[in-house]
This record gives C-alpha cells, structure tokens and sequence, in this order.
C-alpha cells in the first residue's frame, strides 16, 4: 500500500547491539531465535500477532500489523552486545534461569557466538554488581580501559561500525537492556542543549554522564536509534533531543512497563472513568535477579522509584479532581529477595472510595515472570524503531508511549500514561504511517 509517510522497505540485515546481556536481553534473544526457527510462539508482541482494524463502514477491514507496515523480518535480524561479564548469551541464559534448558538449547550454536564487547561503564552508577556479598562478580571486569567519557565515545562509535561492518548490516539500533543507574537530577549546564553535552564530555564530567549518556550520544552519532528500557535519565533531556533531531533519528525511553505498572495503568483510568476516589496506593514487590540487586541500593532505586509512580500521579489528577484525587498516599518498594529470581511477585493495595466517601479497597496480588514480560515489549519496540528510522521520524517517539513506564516528551509537554490512550496512539500512528486514516477507535 502507497502510504501518505514514504517508509523505505525493510531491506538488509537489521543489527541489534544490546547495552547489557543480562536476563531480559537473554530472553529476548532466544525467544527471538526460538519463534523464528518456528519453535515458540512470541506471545505478547504486537508487531507478531497483533490485529487491527483500519477503514471505516465498508471499507473496514482487519489486518496483521506487518500488512500495514513494513516490519522487518525476525530472520533479519542479528544480535550483538556489550557487558561486564563475559558471558556469552548461552551462558547468560542458563545463568539467570529465566527460562528452561530445553528451551534454550535448540538454538545454542547461535547464542554461543553472542559473545559481548567490554562496556563502557563506571562503578559509581551501577555499583552492587561489583558487590561480592550479593553473589556472582565479574571476573574479569569486561569493561573499556578508564578513560575520559569523550573517549569511550569514540571507543563505542567504533564499536558499532565494526559491527555493522562485520554482520553486513543495513542498519543498526543500540538498545539499553542493562542495569537502572544511579539516580541524577538533570544538571541545564550539561544536559541542557547539545554544545554543553559535548564540552562536559571532553572536560569528563563523570558525575553528570554515567554511561548510559555515553551509549546514547555514540549511538545516535552513528546514525542508529537508541531505545532506553531503563528508568536512566540518559535521553530524556535536551541535548538528546536535540541530536536525535539533527541526526534525524528516533529516540525512544523510558523504562519498559511490563507487570506491576502495566496493571496501574490499566487500573487507574478504571477509577478516573468511574470517578472514583483514592485516598491511597501501596505497591511492593519482591524481585531476586541482578536487576533487583542493582536497585538494592537506595539510590539506584530512586531512579526506579520515579519512573514506577509517575502513572498514578499523571492519570489520577488532583488540580482535576481535587475531591477525589488530593493527597494520595503512594508508596513504591521494591526487596531483592534471592529465592525468587527474575519470577517477581508484586502486591497492590489501593485504598479507593465511593457514594459519600464510603471506603473500599483492591488487592492485586501479581505473580509474575519479570524477562517473559519484557522480552516481547522488546521486540516490538525494536522493529517499531526500525520502522520509525526508515519513515525519517525524528527525536521523542510519543506513540510507543504504550511500552513504557514514563513516557519521555519533550519539556512542557504532558505524557500520556493511560494504557487505553496509549494503544490508541500507538495504533493511530500505525494507521498513519499505512496511509489510512486515524480515527476515534470506536471499533
Ligand atoms: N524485566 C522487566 O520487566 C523490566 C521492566 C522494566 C525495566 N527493566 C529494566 O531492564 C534492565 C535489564 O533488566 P535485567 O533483568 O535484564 O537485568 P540484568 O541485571 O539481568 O541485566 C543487565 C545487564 O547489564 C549489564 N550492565 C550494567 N551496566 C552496564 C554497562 N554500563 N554496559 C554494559 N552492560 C552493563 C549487567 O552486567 C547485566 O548483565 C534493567 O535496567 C531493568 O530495570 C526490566
């Protein structure tokens, strides 16, 4: 179909350089690797077994996302990484036993030549990793010699060519699966236009640009989309944006919303529709994998923090309902506890109220698997960045805010976090880009 947006076709090996091969980019990849063999089913990705509708009256038809637009094939796509570890994704798969051996083992020839590059990264961002009381350090430290932040830069520039070089890529996205960064504010100087971005990179203003920035900016200078699914501030701020639009690229962040949070965005519009009110929120978890021992420390869960309550302070408004919405007690924790491993368990109490405040209240009791909730979220915003890069889509991509916790937009902007609305957007977008007609997805 000859759509309004000029898409150039999905042709050539597509690169997929994962920042982290931990537990969500393991599972990714071998469920990649599994459902193209035809050996899995990639459940709960969009871009693979989704439907909808497009046209109206008559004309109203439904159809497979890739018949709308055109996604790359899975058997395009080649994956490469960088870690602290040596582990290769064979190894990293067995090792964080998300998933079974049976499941991994059909394809253990191509995951064993996974192997990662050495990181660009500083202790001080992601510091328990290194921490041998919480088990399993890397030995040797895989990571880039110290250096100043403008040189890893380059280090990784040349990273992604070679990559690209090597596998014969058309072209390549650099993704962040890996660990949630210490907190940081955003600091103007620095992080506020793109000339001051590069001057404290060449000065090596460590405490301002943790790696994850350094990824981003090498990325985005090699011309290659750059997705975060960490809550990591990293292209969340203007120098990023202005980059990413410079380069004409897509950005996309932040923070996947896989289990707990997709249940608060589903839930909330539920009480803001019936006009419910919430007097408070309280969600914990308890979580044993690497993640949960990098977010073991105060101030790496700080950055989690603010992603995981941005949905209920964004969807349940208090200036707009200041009866039904003032004050709400929300609080979000988050335990390392080992025994589990990545099969998270999370528990919501809401204290909500109705007909003359009467008080009620909601128990959510998830017992999930944490990667098997991420990986398809994954796949599906890699290939749509892929798409959005061969549609010439530059800067915040707002119709994959379905994807994520917090939603990047740009300063003044309001983020929409209603996972109806966002489903909308994203499906409004899919249309446009097939050169239908967006509408008000009455159905
Ligand atoms: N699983 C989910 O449902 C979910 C949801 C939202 C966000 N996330 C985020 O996804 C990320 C990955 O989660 P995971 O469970 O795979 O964690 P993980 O700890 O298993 O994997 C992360 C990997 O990143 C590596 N790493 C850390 N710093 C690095 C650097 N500077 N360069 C290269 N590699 C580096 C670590 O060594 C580790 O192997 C985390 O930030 C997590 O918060 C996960």
């Amino acid at each position: 179909m000859e759509g309004k947006v000029k898409i150039k076709p999905a042709e050539g090996k597509l690169g997929v350089m994962c920042v982290g091969l931990g537990g969500v980019a393991s599972t990714l990849i071998v469920g990649t690797l599994m459902a193209r063999k035809g050996l899995a089913n990639p459940i709960g990705s969009f871009t693979q077994m989704g439907k909808m509708r497009v046209g109206r009256g008559k004309e109203k038809r439904y159809l497979h996302v890739a018949d709308i637009i055109p996604i790359a094939d899975l058997n395009d796509i080649v994956f490469g990484a960088w870690d602290i570890f040596t582990d290769n994704a064979y190894e990293s798969a067995l090792y964080c036993q998300v998933l079974k051996k049976e499941d991994i083992e059909p394809v253990r020839e191509e995951l064993e030549s996974i192997k990662p590059m050495k990181a660009c990264y500083d202790p001080f961002f992601a510091d328990n990793l290194l921490n041998p009381s919480f088990g399993r350090i890397p030995e040797p430290l895989w990571a880039m010699e110290p250096d100043t932040r403008w040189n890893w830069a380059q280090n990784l520039r040349e990273d992604i060519r070679r990559f690209k070089k090597e596998n014969n890529c058309s072209r390549v996205i650099v993704f962040w699966i890996a660990s949630t960064e210490y907190y940081i504010p955003r600091n103007e100087a620095v992080h506020g236009s793109l000339a001051g971005f590069e001057a404290a990179m060449k000065a090596d203003d460590r405490k301002n640009l943790p790696p994850s920035m350094i990824y981003a900016y090498a990325a985005l200078q090699e011309g290659c989309p750059f997705i975060m699914g960490a809550p990591n501030l990293c292209v969340d701020i203007p120098a990023m944006f202005e980059l990413s639009q410079q380069k004409g690229l897509p950005i996309i962040g932040k923070d996947f919303k896989s289990g707990q949070t997709m249940m608060k965005s589903a839930l909330a519009p539920t009480f803001r529709t019936r006009l419910l009110g919430v007097e408070g929120w309280f969600s914990t978890n308890i979580l044993g994998n690497r993640d949960g021992q990098v977010t073991d420390n105060p101030m790496n869960f700080e950055t989690k923090r603010i992603s995981k309550s941005s949905p209920v302070e964004w969807i349940l408004e208090e200036e707009e309902y200041p009866e039904l919405y003032s004050d709400i007690y929300h609080k979000v924790k988050i335990n390392y506890y080992p025994p589990r491993k990545d099969n998270k368990e999370s528990w919501d109490n809401i204290d909500i109220f109705g007909w003359m405040n009467y008080p009620m209240q909601i128990k959510v009791n998830f017992l999930c698997r944490d990667s098997i909730l991420a990986a398809p979220i994954c796949l599906d915003l890699l290939l749509f960045s892929d798409v959005a890069l061969r549609a010439g889509l530059s800067g915040v991509q707002h119709w994959l805010s379905f994807y994520v916790k917090k939603p990047m937009t740009y300063d003044g902007e309001r983020p929409v976090h209603d996972l109806f609305q966002q489903f909308a957007m994203l499906k409004n977008k899919i249309r446009e880009l097939g050169g239908y007609e967006a509408d008000q997805e009455l159905d």
